[in-house]
């Protein structure tokens, strides 16, 4: 099983920007759980599913087929849905909201959860995986666990300037409403709640610059690699005393 690195935290937190960099720098696997949310979400929208018609919501998801290409250097990466391309409609402020319900529903992230686990198990090097419930339970054995946060209008600043950037007309204090709505629903649902594990690490980035997070987060990474490196030595000299 090649190293894990899970990062969750609420929206706006500069997840994807970071998870980008780490798994760049790592030469990893970079899987971004919400797009997955937000594809089947996108594909229910199209579809006129209602977000409380659970039977339909789950089948949809065992459908759908959602693929990613390699980052680039600069970060970008494609997100196609049974073939097409959807990687900016999947970012509208309507598509988020729908995601954050579709995502309450036990049975739509069993699916998902499957998926992500056949991805990492897949990935040769290790994967970096950003989402919510990464570290709590998509990968509770993860090699390093990061909870990744930031104050309340610093990540709705963020967003609202990456919406505006995209074209999109929207207030601050739209942004503002739209992230505490979401934030509220994925941290109260009953299902994989977004909370830190135990056993994770909290990165606070208010007044942080990307590479003062992402090197941070990289030296972590460098003592979990040494520690899974003295684990596999000390087994292998342990299977060797066995056989001797
Ligand atoms: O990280 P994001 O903004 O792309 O996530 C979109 C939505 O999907 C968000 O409301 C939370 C949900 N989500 C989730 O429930 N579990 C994950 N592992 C990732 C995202």
């Amino acid at each position: 099983m090649g190293f894990i690195v899970a990062i969750d935290g609420p929206a706006g937190a500069g997840k994807s920007t970071v998870a980008k960099r780490v798994a760049t720098e790592l030469e990893c696997t970079y899987l971004d759980t919400g797009a997955m949310y937000r594809s089947i979400a996108l594909v229910a929208q199209r579809q006129g599913i209602s977000p409380i018609d659970e039977a339909s919501l789950v089948s949809l998801a065992r459908i759908t087929r959602i693929s990613f290409s390699p980052l680039t250097p600069d970060g970008f990466q494609r997100v196609e849905v049974n073939s097409e391309e959807v990687t900016a409609e999947i970012r509208t402020p309507e598509v988020s909201q729908l995601t954050s319900k579709i995502s309450s529903i036990g049975l739509v992230r069993e699916v998902v959860l499957e998926q992500q686990r056949r991805i990492a198990y897949e990935a040769p090097a290790g994967v970096v995986l950003e989402g919510r419930d990464i570290g709590t339970v998509v990968f509770p054995y993860a090699d390093l666990k990061i909870f990744l946060t930031a104050g309340e209008e610093e990540r709705a600043r963020r967003r609202y300037e990456e919406l505006k950037a995209q074209g999109m007309d929207i207030s601050f204090l739209a942004a503002l409403e739209d992230q505490r709505e979401r934030d509220r629903r994925d941290s109260e649902r009953e299902v994989a709640p977004l909370r830190p594990a135990e056993d994770s690490v909290t990165v606070v980035t208010d007044g942080l610059t990307v590479s003062e997070v992402v090197e941070r987060i990289l030296s972590l990474c460098r003592e979990r690699l040494a520690l899974r490196e003295q684990k596999h030595q000390s087994n292998q000299i342990e299977r060797k005393d066995l056989l001797a």
